[in-house]
Formats: C-alpha cells, sequence, structure tokens
C-alpha cells in the first residue's frame, strides 16, 4: 500500500511515518509539505520507502497527481495555533477548509481510496461535566477550531454525498518530541531554559486531556487501517491536568522554584476552559490503548528539549 501524508513534516507528522514505516505492507510513503514554521524536515525518518514533495495542499493539480500515485490519505496539513488564528484566521479558512476542500475533490473524482482525516477536540467547544463523545455536538469557539470543524463537515458531507471511504479522528492535546515551541509544554520548557516564567493565560485552572504524539501516531494508524468509513473516533488521553499543573512539573524537573517559573497575563479571548475526552470507542472498536503514562512521557520531552537546543534556539 502507498500512503499520502499530508502535512506529514509536522509535529504528529514525523511520528506517523516513523510508524508506517514499521508496517511491511506499506511500500510508499510520501509526504506533502509545504515547510510552514513548525515543520521539522531534520525528523523525516531517511528511507527509500519515504519520499518528501514541498508543495502546497492548496494545489489542486499536484495533489491530484499524488492521489492518483497512492492507496490511502492521511491528511494532516493545517494551520494549528489557536492564538494566530484569534490574530488573523485568512490562513487557517484557506489551508484548513480550501486544503481540505481540494484533497476532498481529488478524493472524490478518483475513487477507491481511504482518507483519514485528522481533527481536533477544539471542535466540541468547551467541554461541562461529561467528557466529550463522537456523538457531542460541534460547537467550536476560536477560529481554528471552527476552520477544523468546517473541515470536518466537509469531509463528512463528501463521504454521505460522494461515498469518499472516510474516518475522522479527533485528537486531544498532544506533546512529545518535535513539536513547535508555541504550543504550551514546549514554550514552557524553552522559556524555563532560558530563565524566563511561562506566560499563564487567566487563572491557569484551564484542563485539557494530555496524549503522547507516539500513543496518538498509533491511534491513527489504527483507524487508518480498521476504523469504520463514515466514522469517527476520539483519540483521547486518559490523564487531564490543568495548565497550572502541567507548567508545575515542567518546573520541578527543570528545578525552577514555583515562586519563578509563571507570570499571569490576562486571558486571551474565547479561551474554552476545559477539554475532556472519552476515548472507549476508539479502545473498543480499534484495539487502540494509550500506553504512555503522562510522567514518563513529559520527562522524556523535557530531556529531549535539553538534548536538542538546536530545536527551539533560534
Ligand atoms: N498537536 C496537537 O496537539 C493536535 C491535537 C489535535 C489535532 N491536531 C491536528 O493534527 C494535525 C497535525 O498537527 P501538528 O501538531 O502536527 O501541526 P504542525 O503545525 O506541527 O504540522 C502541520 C504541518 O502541516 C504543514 N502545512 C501547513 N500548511 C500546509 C499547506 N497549505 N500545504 C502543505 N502542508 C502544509 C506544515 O508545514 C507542518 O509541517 C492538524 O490537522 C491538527 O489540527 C493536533
Amino acid at each position: 500500500m502507498r500512503v499520502l501524508v499530508t502535512g506529514g513534516l509536522g509535529f504528529v507528522g514525523v511520528h506517523l511515518v516513523d510508524q508506517l514505516l514499521c508496517m511491511r505492507q506499506i511500500t510508499l510513503i510520501t509526504v506533502l509539505d509545504n515547510c510552514r514554521h513548525t515543520a521539522a524536515p531534520q525528523a523525516l525518518p531517511k528511507s527509500q520507502r519515504v519520499q518528501f514533495v514541498q508543495g502546497n495542499v492548496l494545489d489542486s493539480d499536484l495533489v491530484t497527481h499524488l492521489v492518483t500515485d497512492c492507496e490511502a490519505v492521511v491528511h494532516l496539513a493545517a494551520e494549528t495555533f489557536v492564538d494566530a488564528s484569534i490574530a488573523d484566521d485568512e490562513l487557517f479558512v484557506e489551508t484548513n477548509v480550501t486544503g481540505t476542500a481540494v484533497l476532498l475533490r481529488a478524493l472524490r473524482t478518483l475513487g477507491k481510496r481511504r482518507l483519514l482525516h485528522v481533527s481536533t477536540d477544539e471542535v466540541f467547544g468547551e467541554a461541562t461535566n461529561e467528557p466529550f463523545t463522537e456523538s457531542t455536538p460541534y460547537r467550536p469557539r476560536n477560529p481554528y477550531a471552527a476552520t477544523k470543524a468546517a473541515a470536518d463537515h466537509l469531509v463528512h458531507a463528501y463521504s454521505v454525498t460522494h461515498g469518499v471511504d472516510a474516518v475522522i479522528c479527533h485528537c486531544s492535546n498532544l506533546y512529545g518530541r518535535w513539536q513547535y515551541p508555541e504550543k504550551l509544554i514546549p514554550v514552557t520548557v524553552m522559556r524555563l531554559l532560558r530563565g524566563e516564567p511561562a506566560l499563564i493565560y487567566g487563572t491557569g485552572r484551564q484542563s485539557r486531556t494530555w496524549l503522547h504524539v507516539v500513543d496518538a501516531a498509533a491511534g491513527l494508524i489504527a483507524a487508518l487501517a480498521s476504523g469504520t468509513g463514515g466514522e469517527s473516533y476520539l483519540i483521547g488521553g486518559d490523564r487531564e491536568l490543568t495548565t497550572l499543573d502541567v507548567v508545575g512539573r515542567i518546573a520541578e524537573q527543570l528545578e525552577v522554584p514555583a515562586a519563578e517559573a509563571v507570570s499571569f497575563v490576562d486571558d486571551r479571548p474565547g479561551h474554552d476552559y476545559r477539554y475532556t475526552t472519552n476515548n472507549d470507542k476508539a479502545r473498543r472498536e480499534l484495539g487502540w490503548v494509550p500506553a504512555i503514562e503522562f510522567e514518563t512521557g513529559l520527562k522524556d520531552t523535557v530531556d529531549w528539549m535539553i538534548e536538542h537546543p538546536g530545536w527551539w534556539k533560534r
């Protein structure tokens, strides 16, 4: 099987390609990526079975050509930083919505190919008492989440109307090696290593369900291989922590006194207070279970950032 991975130089992409390479039935992995600032080309595994194409998911001729030469597509290419989407959402609409539409049109025309569309739990908005499930209504509250929700709706519509064989995965908050230092964990590690406090929005009591990226990649591959077409799966972790909990653990590992580790700043507009996921369906139907404890994964991520200053000192 030949697989096209859009956005395959990004944080999730490089881990996904690494795991796809372990599957002998996969003969070629083509990575399409336009090398935005989050891309980590140095992390892409070197193999004759991996081919990199620099290009834009908005380029319909290129996308059609690449989809022609594969049997499955994993769609990761996206603009992903909520703060940037609040400042200016133009690129988010183009890449996340129009980019997904370009891919879907190619899949519709060519047929007989599976799409794994990677989405986020942020499309469900703010969790209250109950964790998100696959049937939670969509209520995106920031522009990033709204563009991901729009893309999900297009995928669902193409599945129902045009018979595109598509599976959607909603990942919870991910962390691990090669994450660009604009997201909470790597930016906190970077700031504390520089002797600067972590900047905490509002009270810091917002909570998220955390999942290691290696577990996430395994869940995505399980959905690609055995997910039911037209269905969606929550690929979420089991560990819910507040921002203050996460920053406190990083400060402890780096031996930064608590009083020097944080600086509170005004909350960002539309900041969701809580995301929490129920991953029962993925466990039951995909046979997937997250395996990496948060403490183990966080220690590995922090140690890795200490050993790889080239990733964040730029
Ligand atoms: N990281 C998380 O916590 C998380 C959680 C839930 C869902 N997701 C989803 O997973 C996917 C991957 O996220 P990530 O964390 O790896 O993001 P990332 O920003 O690290 O990677 C995105 C990749 O897409 C590429 N890209 C962007 N625009 C492109 C375009 N127009 N054409 C081709 N390539 C383009 C970038 O160069 C980059 O390599 C996204 O769809 C995101 O919404 C991520």
